[in-house]
């Protein structure tokens, strides 16, 4: 069986704590009001003298290489609804240093007054040296892993990863080149809510389009800006539907992105047993100082991955140019009886190692201490 798992229980614990303090308290305070009313200020000087490109493609590549003058790169917000939705840098529960503006809530799928159906989102502004013209959208896989698993763990600017007793800034945020917005989804996930009724990845880039047409409404500043889907894992479903949506489903004028191009890392692209399965046992071979398995139980992988044709697939089928689709190696899409040599080998790996976390294969428990 495949193994998609995510650090989501680890997530929902530290943010828990992250959005404790309701936003109407932090609202009514008249100092901060006035603070977001310099902020308003602040941001419309910066859109007026960056003119918004509105017309497509190709006009927005010309722009990108005339592009306005490089300037201030702390993003506000015009629209008031933003405010209500800002995170004061400087008071995330137990991140002791400033992780700088950010805005995060829950915006609904849809512009019906009665849309239960709401996304979890986090939008953090590029740093100074980012650019201003970019947005990165950033979904983790499952389905139904939290998408701030690749914001705390991963690529989000500030970080806490297994092992760190405190959270410490991310040198290599993402963050500090662009704009980038991590939506739990679909409905379901995380601190989403409403009925999850989605049935396919087509069901859910429709949420995605209609929680990002909100979106743009209130964070209208970000209308016309050039769009990246990234993600990982289950992501490599969730990105090239949604891209295939937005081509197929919406015009600029339903939504005002400009979608530039995809990436996915570690991708669910293909059937469980290519994926998973054939590639086990070479693995276990190339990184064997890892998993340290006795003879005997190597030969016993050596003989199912044979037994089963997971042996010589690779050779076989993974050429480039690629003669085809690629074949299954029996019967099953995910494993035929007897030739699961993916858990044997995790619960063989954790036998020798309980800090074995198919992620980050060098973990050990004193690694950890
Ligand atoms: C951007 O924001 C930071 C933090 O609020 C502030 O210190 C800095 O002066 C701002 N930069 C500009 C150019 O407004
Ligand atoms: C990312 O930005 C932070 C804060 O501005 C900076 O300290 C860090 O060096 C940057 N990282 C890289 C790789 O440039
Ligand atoms: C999206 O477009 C495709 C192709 O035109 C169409 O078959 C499908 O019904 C559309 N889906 C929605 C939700 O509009
Ligand atoms: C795989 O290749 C090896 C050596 O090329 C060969 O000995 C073995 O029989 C092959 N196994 C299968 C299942 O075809
Ligand atoms: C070899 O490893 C397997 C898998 O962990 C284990 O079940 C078996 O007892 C081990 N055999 C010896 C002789 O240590």
């Amino acid at each position: 069986m495949i193994r998609l798992s995510c650090a989501l229980a680890l997530v929902i614990l530290l943010c828990c704590t992250i959005f404790s303090e309701p936003v109407a308290a932090r609202r009514s305070d008249p100092s901060l009001r006035s603070l977001d009313n310099k902020r308003r200020l602040e941001a419309k000087k910066r859109w007026e003298s960056s003119p918004r490109r509105r017309s497509g493609a190709s006009d927005a590549r010309r722009a990108r290489d005339t592009s306005a003058p490089p300037g201030v790169k702390n993003i506000t917000f015009m629209n008031p609804m933003a405010s209500k939705f800002y995170v004061d840098g400087t008071k995330i529960p137990l991140v002791d240093f400033d992780v700088g503006p950010s805005w995060a809530g829950l915006i609904p799928i849809g512009g019906a007054a009665d849309e239960t159906g709401k996304l979890f989102f986090w939008l953090f502004p590029p740093g100074p040296e980012g650019s201003p013209d970019d947005l990165i959208i950033w979904l983790n896989g499952g389905p139904g892993c939290s998408s701030l698993e690749g914001s705390l763990q991963e690529n989000g600017p500030f970080l806490w990863q297994r092992g760190q007793a405190v959270p410490t800034p991310n040198q290599w945020s993402w963050t500090n080149l662009s704009t980038i917005l991590y939506i739990e989804q679909p409905i379901g996930t995380g601190y989403s809510q409403g009925n999850p009724t989605a049935k396919d990845e087509n069901d859910i880039a429709q949420q995605l389009v209609g929680f990002l047409q909100q979106f743009l409404e209130i964070f209208k500043e970000l209308k016309g800006k050039n769009l990246y889907l990234t993600g990982e894992s289950y992501g490599g479903m969730y990105v090239p539907y949604l891209a295939n949506f937005i081509y197929e489903n919406t015009t600029r004028a339903t939504l005002d992105l400009d979608l530039i191009a995809c990436w996915m890392n570690d991708p669910t692209i293909g059937w469980p047993v290519v994926q998973s399965q054939i590639g086990a046992v070479g693995f276990v071979h190339e990184f064997k100082r890892f998993f340290a398995f006795n003879q005997t139980f190597l030969a016993h992988l050596d003989s199912v991955a044979s037994k089963c044709n997971y042996a010589n697939y690779t050779e076989k089928y993974l050429m480039y140019p690629p003669r085809g689709p690629l074949p299954l190696p029996g019967t099953s899409t995910v494993n035929d009886p007897n030739c699961d040599v993916w858990d044997e080998i995790e619960d063989a790996a954790l036998y020798v190692n309980p800090a074995f976390d198919i992620y980050h294969i060098g973990d050990t428990v004193s690694a950890l201490l």
